[in-house]
């Protein structure tokens, strides 16, 4: 059972305050994120300038990496949180971002009625928490609804096909250091029997660099995720009307692009 929108809101609301530490360098990853997905619209002729909508934008990891290459962003998520914190954190790139709550399985009621015709409308790593075909298809939809004829629009997903077989039980270590306190972050996978969703439990703790004999500081919160597989999101995009699609490979999060016809 993936949850609903009130459920994810409250998720990241909560996650929003140390986000960044799932990376082990988040204002690295951010510059990286931006880097890998302007070659992949550039490749799709959306080059620095186009206006770009990021509507699962998270703290902006994708959204100022994308401004700082030039792009003119806009970005949404269901999580007010996740906004505000995007926006200080833009402040901080010295980046301008347009920035409001809404639903991806809603844009069309959500958005700003001005927010259409965007050169490329992105969601990076965020399908997981779409629960089934119908979903994922209303997804593609409204993604294609906020996109111009011709333009493209671009979904990173953690590759879970390549890791169908082994089944992860989880990610690896990223620490991080931060006002003095060494934090440690990982999640824990418990897979569904059927291998199509897995519990996430992400935990972090945290401890003052200055007592490194001291007890650690547990917190952990737990989500269930949807294992889309490469074929699953083709199919819901094709279905939805995008065309022509091409998959980049980027570590474990290969980008996928269409068109929107
Ligand atoms: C794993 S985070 C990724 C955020 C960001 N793209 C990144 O990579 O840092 C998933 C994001 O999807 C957002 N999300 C999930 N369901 C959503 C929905 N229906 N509408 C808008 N945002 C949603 C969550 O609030 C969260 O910010």
């Amino acid at each position: 059972m993936v949850e609903g929108p009130e459920a994810i809101a409250k998720f990241y609301d909560e996650w929003a305050v140390d986000y960044d530490a799932a990376h082990s360098d988040w204002r690295a990853t951010v510059v990286a994120h931006g880097t890998l997905l302007a070659e992949a619209l550039a490749g799709r002729g959306i080059v620095p300038r186009a206006r770009v909508l990021d509507c699962t934008c998270g703290i902006g990891t994708q959204a100022i990496g994308l401004a700082l290459q030039g792009y003119v962003v806009s970005a949404s998520d269901l999580s007010a949180r996740e906004i505000d914190r995007a926006r200080a954190e833009s402040a901080t790139f010295g980046v301008e971002l347009d920035l409001t709550v809404a639903d991806l399985l809603h844009l069309d009621s959500t958005l700003p009625a001005s927010w259409r015709g965007f050169d490329a409308v992105i969601s990076a790593n965020s399908l997981t928490h779409l629960g089934d075909d119908d979903t994922l298809f209303a997804a593609f939809t409204q993604m294609a609804g906020r996109c111009r004829p011709g333009g493209v629009v671009a979904v990173t997903n953690r590759d879970y096909e390549a890791v169908a077989d082994r089944r992860p039980s989880s990610t690896p270590v990223q620490q991080t250091a931060l006002d003095g306190i060494r934090r440690a972050s990982f999640q824990l996978w418990d897979w569904a029997v059927d291998g199509h969703s897995y519990r996430m439990e992400d935990v972090l703790l945290s401890r003052s660099e200055e007592d490194p004999d001291g007890v650690w500081t547990v917190r952990s919160r737990a989500t269930t995720l949807h294992a889309w597989r490469p074929a699953d999101i083709d199919r819901a995009a094709f279905a939805a009307g995008l065309g022509d699609a091409e998959w980049t490979q980027h570590g474990h999060q290969p980008i996928a692009t269409f068109i929107v016809p």
